[in-house]
């Protein structure tokens, strides 16, 4: 049975979705690329949508496949990766292509166990990877999910101390259906409507569910214990 915040989000969603050059398009039955969705992930690490989706373009459009950024010159991909910032995720990108490509015959692993022993893949992207690529209902949980699964659920313990608590709401909401269009969902929600400041809640289709909503607290969670 599928949790009915989600039936709503999925709902939306399927009005409202970005147009990501990742994403399978629209409607489609077409499931979307492992590389692409893995390659835009690591990008999405530290960076936001819009600075990432030119680079994106130029990467997929010079290496189109997992085999030929493996056998990029690792000079070509930094020059490729500059100005996108943390220089790590750059290297262990090419060496997580090298694996890829030459010891799992170009094919990604289809699980979070599997796509967590690759290099620069933590448990964030292994989780978004195996739902978004391979229909996997994992518990996708980055700060856009913490800050709506706090509100959802007005949680009140303070972040990073409330992190098992929301996991536990986030995971009672993942679908067995469309996990990846869920989790896709949920990071467009926190992106446009359930933003930090001034969330636009006359716009959410969960606000009905909204416990933070309902106490008149959205935009004060999630709290914080100071650093
Ligand atoms: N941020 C991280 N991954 C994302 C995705 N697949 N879509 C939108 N925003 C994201």
């Amino acid at each position: 049975m599928r949790d009915k915040r989600s039936d709503a989000l999925l709902a939306w969603y399927d009005r409202q979705a970005r147009d990501l050059p990742w994403r399978a398009p629209p409607g489609s039955e077409q499931a979307a690329d492992p590389y692409r969705v893995w390659l835009s992930e690591v990008m999405l690490q530290q960076t936001t949508v819009a600075a990432v989706k030119d680079y994106f373009a130029r990467f997929t459009e010079k290496w189109p496949r997992v085999q030929d950024l493996a056998a990029a010159e690792d000079a070509e991909v930094m020059a490729a990766w500059a100005g996108l910032g943390y220089y790590a995720r750059a290297r262990n990108l090419l060496k997580c292509a090298r694996v890829v490509a030459h010891d799992l015959g170009g094919v990604f692993p289809d699980t979070e166990d599997g796509l967590r022993a690759l290099p620069g893949i933590g448990p964030y992207t292994a989780a978004a990877i195996a739902a978004i690529a391979f229909q996997r209902p994992a518990v996708v949980v980055d700060g856009n999910v913490e800050r709506v699964m706090s509100r959802l659920a007005a949680i009140e313990v303070p972040l990073p101390t409330s992190k098992p608590l929301i996991r536990d709401v986030a995971a009672a909401m993942t679908p067995q259906d469309r996990p990846g269009d869920h989790a896709q969902a949920v990071m467009d929600l926190g992106a446009t409507i359930c933003t930090p400041r001034s969330p636009a809640c006359i716009l959410c289709p969960l606000s009905a569910d909204c416990a933070a909503r309902a106490a008149g607290i959205a935009a004060d969670l999630p709290r914080k214990l100071p650093k």
